[in-house]
């Protein structure tokens, strides 16, 4: 501030001169034109109007002129300043309305979207099949049993006509639980839930049993390590091989619709006759057999895809479970669940139904019900 000015002429005190005042309000109209956000107006308005701006420090050599001079001073500097504050709010206005603007459009909702808080699950098409499966035998008077996954060797293999060292135990890949003395595994089929259900039991027993087993198998298109069998026992007087076929029969059209079935002689310990079951292959129906311009990938042309095991039950797994085999007698059956879904729906790769993939679920829904 400058000291008192007694030869006073307001056109020597620099700052308060009309033209430097003026000069001020340009620079300030320039600087608040130009601010293009409320931001930028701000740091125009502390620079042109605020405490340090060069007509605040004006506004206080004033105090240093003599009366008669200071009411004209005073008024230049207060319209001075005046005009500064309108123009600034004039700005604000212009600008607030303009990024409010912008923000309702850049933070729009459209609240006529639908809301989907919590996506939506789906169920498994192994669940989806079983429960199908379930409800084929329970409308045929079948119970279903379930077993433990961690097995005792005895269930799995012992009391199934496979002693120790028979041969097609090492077709099982078996995973065993340590310590091995206590000969425990993670079963390798579903068989062992029929000797604990005819150890348990009353006769006659119609009974299915799905669920998970276990072997240390490559991981590819047509093998998991864990997968799910569907185990069938019937234990009655009387029953032939002639009413296995006329089960499986009648299960296969549950499943697949009008598609033929055809038994193939085969060896399973637990059952004697055995037999392989088959489908009639649902990509050529046969059209591939003997017919080298159209090759099935499905069914190597050979017509048929092999589905499961079944046979009449050993009499030597009845007697193991104590029941009289001149009295009664069985049969039984066995298939892979996921191989069920894939022949039914055409799914190509068994890894789909472990990758958690929910489209793969989705899209065979419609199909397992
Ligand atoms: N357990 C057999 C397997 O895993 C399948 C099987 C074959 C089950 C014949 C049966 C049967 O009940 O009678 O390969």
């Amino acid at each position: 501030m400058s000291g008192p000015n007694d030869n006073y002429d307001p056109k020597q005190v620099e700052a308060l001169s009309a033209g430097v005042i003026d000069g001020y309000v340009a620079d300030a109209m320039t600087a608040i034109a130009q601010a293009d956000s409320t931001d930028e107006l701000k740091r125009a308005r502390l620079a042109h109007g605020g405490d340090r701006s060069p007509l605040a420090l004006a506004n206080r050599e004033i105090g240093a002129l003599p009366h008669t001079a200071r009411k004209d001073a005073g008024r230049r500097v207060g319209e001075a300043r005046g005009r500064v504050n309108r123009a600034v709010a004039e700005r604000q206005a212009v600008l607030a309305e303009a990024e409010l603007s912008a923000a309702l459009v850049a933070e729009r909702v459209d609240m006529t979207l639908p809301v989907d808080i919590a996506p939506r699950g789906a169920v498994h098409p192994v669940t989806a099949i079983i429960d199908h499966m379930v409800d084929v035998f329970v409308a045929l008077g079948y119970e279903v049993a379930e077993g433990p996954e961690l097995e005792a060797e005895w269930y799995n293999f012992d009391v199934l006509n496979l002693p120790p060292d028979h041969p097609s135990r090492g077709e099982h890949d078996t995973l065993w639980i340590d310590p091995i003395e206590d000969a425990k595994l993670l079963r390798t089929q579903t068989s062992p839930v029929q000797a604990r259900e005819m150890l348990t039991r009353d006769l006659p027993l119609y009974i299915i049993s799905p669920g998970k087993v276990y072997r240390s198998d490559e991981y590819d298109a047509t093998h998991l390590p864990v997968f799910h069998q569907l185990e069938g026992l019937v234990v009655d007087k009387g029953i032939s091989m002639a009413d296995l076929r006329g089960t499986l029969d009648h299960f296969a059209k549950a499943m697949f619709g009008d598609v033929a079935t055809r038994m193939r002689p085969h060896f399973f310990p637990f059952t004697e006759p055995s037999a392989e079951v088959d489908l009639e292959c649902f990509a050529c129906h046969g059209e591939s057999v003997g017919n080298p311009d159209r090759p099935c990938r499905t069914c190597r042309s050979e017509g048929w895809i092999e589905w499961g095991g079944c046979g009449v039950v050993n009499p030597r797994v009845l007697e193991a479970c104590g029941i009289d085999s001149d009295v009664y007698s069985g049969f039984a059956f066995g298939m892979g669940i996921e191989r069920t879904v894939m022949f039914r729906n055409g799914a190509p790769d068994i890894r789909d139904f472990v990758e958690g993939d929910i489209r793969f679920s989705r899209s065979l829904l419609g199909g397992a019900r």
